[in-house]
């Protein structure tokens, strides 16, 4: 189709992206979760659409609608995240990780609703850490010698020796993906917003250009990029 320049700059291509946050079960009605909305990833998800790609979106309690023409599945912990994440990835020409996993989640899950003590104690709950997918998803793609575009996500806060950007480029070495999108967060600036702002920070070039803008706006800047990296 004679369309303008960078549309359908995914037709045919297969793309499966995360987005949201997992949950992590305490026992039948409470779990830990974070502020993720999944909204830049549903984004990114609909931005691909767009671009002609057959898009599997797997989505961990989003707070947004989901687009049509997307196939989804629906997920609650880093487990299932995971389960569904390795087993989709197959035959996928890109990944994009831009849900939000939980680092750990509780060593037991109550098979019924907890009590107070009656002894007054407090329960003190403990921690084991979850699967990194990503890595995981990387070290398939690897040893499966597919040809897949790995894309992770990271939201940094510089400190007082390593900028944002440091962080990113250490976190891209270390998760061996092919791009990270790295975005500045600080107190409200990304979680739940519509504006945002990213770097896309890329293994095999020193490139580091970005984009401000609405999520979809950025969402179509990081579709953009990936469609380039398929290309080269
Ligand atoms: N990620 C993942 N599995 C995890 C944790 C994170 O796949 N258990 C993915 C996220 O989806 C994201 C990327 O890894 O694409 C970076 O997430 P982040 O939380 O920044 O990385 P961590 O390795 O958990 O580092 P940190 O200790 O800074 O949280
Ligand atoms: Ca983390």
């Amino acid at each position: 189709q004679a369309a303008g320049a960078g549309t359908r700059a995914l037709a045919g291509r297969r793309v499966l992206i995360t987005a949201g946050g997992t949950r992590e079960a305490l026992d039948p009605v409470r779990f830990l979760g974070n502020r993720s909305s999944g909204k830049q990833g549903i984004a990114i998800a609909r931005a691909a659409r767009d671009a002609g790609a057959n898009v599997h979106l797997i989505a961990a309690h989003v707070e947004t609608p989901l687009p049509e023409g997307v196939r989804v599945t629906r997920v609650s912990s880093a487990l299932e995240l995971r389960d569904a994440s390795l087993a989709a990835a197959e035959g996928c020409d890109v990944v994009v990780m831009a849900a939000a996993v939980a680092d750990y989640r509780p060593d037991t899950v109550g098979e019924h609703k907890m009590k107070k003590s009656e002894d007054g104690t407090d329960p003190v709950i403990r921690l084991v850490r979850n699967p990194d997918i990503l890595r995981e998803l990387v070290t398939l793609r690897n040893e499966q010698g597919r040809e897949q575009l790995v894309v992770g996500f990271a939201a940094e806060t510089g400190d007082a020796e390593r900028s944002v950007l440091d962080f990113g480029r250490a976190k891209l070495r270390r998760k061996g993906c092919d791009l990270l999108v790295l975005n500045e967060v600080g107190t409200d600036k990304v979680f739940g917003r519509d504006d945002t702002e990213v770097v896309v920070l890329s293994a095999d070039s020193e490139d580091e250009s970005g984009a401000r803008g609405t999520k979809d706006e950025v969402a179509r800047f990081v579709v953009a990029r990936i469609a380039s990296e398929l290309h080269v």
